[in-house]
């Protein structure tokens, strides 16, 4: 995506950084004390991990949390010096750039501690390294028959002083499921492992478990940290709950390019999937799939023009897509804002367009590309 040097953009993806500050409130709340790391992975859920990050330690969260070194240095680069942890590196990854900048790095093998010891070691400074235990995601993180040997190991590096332990932490498998019976069973192992390490004779800073729906929801799993990514950006993360109070932060908008009539019996786009019951006008959104407009909504999804929802008709294109306004009773005109998703009164939600594609609104806010223009507003 653009950055907002462009002026007058087509298509933009507005973020409101007050809405970020208002939901890292709501969720420092739900907290009860326990820290909050920012989860800004993903450009910052395509919100912009930078401003996002800053908004987001101004309104209280203590640490930032990314996946890749180059995501965490990029935010060094950017003067940020909150604790930073990232977590899903290969064994080559460049761990001297991210010791040299005070990275956290999650380790999730024997392997990869061998490879930030050694890079440690390269650049004479001490690694700072959080164990990521897997308890039952089996995914990312150390599996329960390599932990203990990962432990020993640990051991003798942070003796050296190569290592410093800073945390424990590991992922919930159903945490948007706040009953079900596995978050206790993965508690319980975590706290497993936050004892062996002691009985290892590591001492550990902070223990981190929980994400945004178990912050929410499960305050039993709170521990020191709690790690909120997709809540921050105002989406609620338990399907069929409340909203929680929080605000989404993206509106995805683009201008009216052109308004025109369309004749009773003329088909609109690409293949005439659609036919004008009756003269009509239609408005042209610039926006398309090569945008993030996924054309699996053809035919199916809304937009918001002048305070009223209009259907979109007929197929999305790579770059535009057409709605019907009837007779236009509001009279959209060229310029007009056409709102695609967003936090506007009236518009439709990502969790809508989540519906419609058959997928969760964390894939639709990482949507918009390309073409698209980011704009932070109320930082
Ligand atoms: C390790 C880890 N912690 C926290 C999060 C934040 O999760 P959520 O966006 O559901 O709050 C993620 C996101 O997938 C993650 O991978």
């Amino acid at each position: 995506m653009a950055g907002s040097e462009v002026v007058n953009a087509q298509v933009e993806a507005v973020i409101d950084l007050e809405a970020i500050a208002h939901n890292v409130r709501v969720l420092r709340e739900y907290a009860r004390g326990a820290a909050v790391m920012v989860v800004v992975k993903g450009d910052g859920y395509n919100h912009g991990a930078v401003e996002v990050a800053r908004a987001a330690l101004a309104a209280g969260a203590a640490e930032l949390g990314v996946t890749t070194i180059a995501e965490a240095l990029r935010l060094r680069r950017a003067g940020i010096t909150a604790p930073i942890l990232c977590w899903l590196n290969t064994a080559d990854a460049d761990y001297a750039a991210a010791i040299a900048a005070d990275i956290e790095i999650g380790v999730s093998s024997l392997s990869h501690l061998r490879a930030v010891a050694a890079a440690a070691r390269g650049i004479r400074r001490t690694a700072i390294v959080t164990l990521k235990v897997d308890t039952g995601l089996n995914r990312n993180g150390i599996a329960s028959d390599e932990y203990p040997t990962v432990l020993a190991a640990l051991h003798m590096l942070v003796d050296e002083g190569v290592v410093r332990l800073r945390a424990i932490f590991s992922h919930l498998a159903h945490a948007d499921e706040p009953d079900h019976p596995f978050l206790d069973v993965q508690r319980e192992r975590f706290v497993a492992a936050i004892a062996a390490a002691e009985a290892a004779g590591l001492r550990t800073e902070l223990a981190h478990l929980a994400n945004s729906a178990a912050t929410l929801t499960r305050p039993d799993l709170a521990f020191d940290m709690v790690r909120p990514g997709i809540a921050v950006y105002g989406l609620p993360p338990v399907p069929g709950l409340p909203d929680f109070g929080l605000r989404p932060a993206m509106t995805f908008q683009a201008k009216v390019t052109l308004v025109k009539w369309v004749a009773a019996g003329e088909g609109v786009s690409y293949g005439h999937q659609w036919i004008a019951p009756r003269d009509t006008t239609v408005a042209l959104v610039p926006a398309g799939y090569a945008d993030g407009v996924f054309r699996a909504l053809s035919g199916r999804f809304e937009v918001l023009i002048g305070g009223q929802r209009h259907p979109n008709v007929g197929r999305v294109c790579m770059d535009q897509f057409v709605v019907d306004l009837g007779d236009n009773p509001a009279d959209v005109t060229e310029g007009d804002t056409a709102v695609l998703f967003g936090g506007v009164p009236g518009a439709p939600g990502a969790q809508d367009w989540a519906e419609l594609l058959g997928t969760i609104h964390y894939e639709v806010v990482c949507a918009p590309k390309g073409r698209v223009t980011r704009r932070h507003t109320g930082g």
